[in-house]
């Protein structure tokens, strides 16, 4: 069955000049039928570049859109429209404008999980990969930065920079895993090198090696002489690691580290969007035109 789903996407992919993006954490058929896997900076930089007509983007709702406000000449379609993302739902244009207004009207940086409406009203776009130099490149002594309490407090540190934190988070990260998940794996696998994502809450991160989004741990792991790690971030990554280091190990910090949103993506539903050209992503002229702005200079920002 999937072998012919698969047989099938291969010529609609030529047929219709269209390019498949997968998030890291995608289900591992998914990972294994994309054109590329990456993290959100690699595929909004990705999605900017590709010639294709047709973006097929296995991922959640944002990042699909910002492929669209990038490439607005490009039809991007996304395999389940509800493949959201509950942290960018925690902040909306009318409390922004609000909490904008309370703190003096601060620049705005947004991290990419958020809705176009959001980016809109930002001044400037980050990714987890991006975001400490992103900070850094404000020219201002206090930000506002929306809506990851968790990469925002991580940035803070890192940078130095004043920041006045909304207060988001991922489900995921914030809830699943836990310092003692930490303290556990740590125990069990003593000679491994603990990886986080900024995502997971302060606590988490202190007791961390190291603190990485999910491309640049991919490309830390490939160049560690190391062979044992212990990942703090969506098992959907697990995969990855895996079949890029097969002689490494990888021990997931905890089962229930899983985003629902990411895994409602499928090989029929990619299928029946990419044949039936179903689930569009666009986003009004007046907002696109406005969100490409903050996002534009993000992608200028040398990392
Ligand atoms: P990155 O892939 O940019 O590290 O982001 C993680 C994430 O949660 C995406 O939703
Ligand atoms: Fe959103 Fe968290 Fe899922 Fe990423 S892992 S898409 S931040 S809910």
């Amino acid at each position: 069955m999937n072998s012919e789903i698969i047989e099938r996407l291969n010529e609609l992919k030529k047929e219709k000049n269209a390019v498949i993006l997968a998030h890291i954490y995608q289900l591992p058929e998914i990972q294994d039928i994309a054109d590329f896997v990456g993290d959100s900076l690699d595929l909004s930089r990705k999605a900017a570049n590709t010639n294709a007509d047709v973006i097929v983007f296995c991922g959640v709702h944002f990042m699909a859109e910002t492929a669209a406000i990038l490439s607005p000449d490009k039809k991007v379609i996304i395999p389940d429209t509800q493949a959201g993302c509950p942290m960018a739902d925690m902040i909306t244009p009318e409390k922004l404008a609000d909490f904008k207004k309370r703190c003096g009207n601060l620049k705005v940086v947004s991290y990419v999980n958020t809705s176009a409406a959001i980016k809109a009203e930002s001044d400037i776009c980050c990714t987890s990969s991006n975001a400490v130099e992103v900070v850094k490149s404000v020219d201002a002594d206090e930000i506002i930065f929306v809506p990851d309490r968790n990469l925002g407090s991580y940035v803070q540190k890192k940078s130095g920079k004043k920041m006045i934190l909304w207060n988001g988070f991922c489900p995921t990260h914030n809830n699943m895993m836990l310092p003692e998940n930490i303290l556990s794996a740590k125990a069990e696998h003593s000679g491994a090198q603990v990886l986080v994502h900024p995502e997971c809450r302060p606590e988490v991160v202190e007791l961390a090696d190291r603190a990485f989004s999910t491309g640049q741990m991919c490309r830390h792991v490939a160049q560690s002489s190391k062979k044992e790690f212990i990942i703090g971030t969506e098992s959907g990554i697990l995969y990855r690691l895996k079949q890029d280091n097969p002689d490494k190990n990888f021990y997931g910090v905890s089962s229930l580290a899983v985003c629902p949103n990411m895994k409602k993506i499928t090989l029929a539903k990619t299928l029946d969007a990419l044949s039936n050209m179903k689930n569009v992503v666009t986003v009004a002229k007046e907002i696109r035109e406005k969100a490409y702005v903050p996002i534009k200079k993000m992608l200028d920002v040398k990392v």
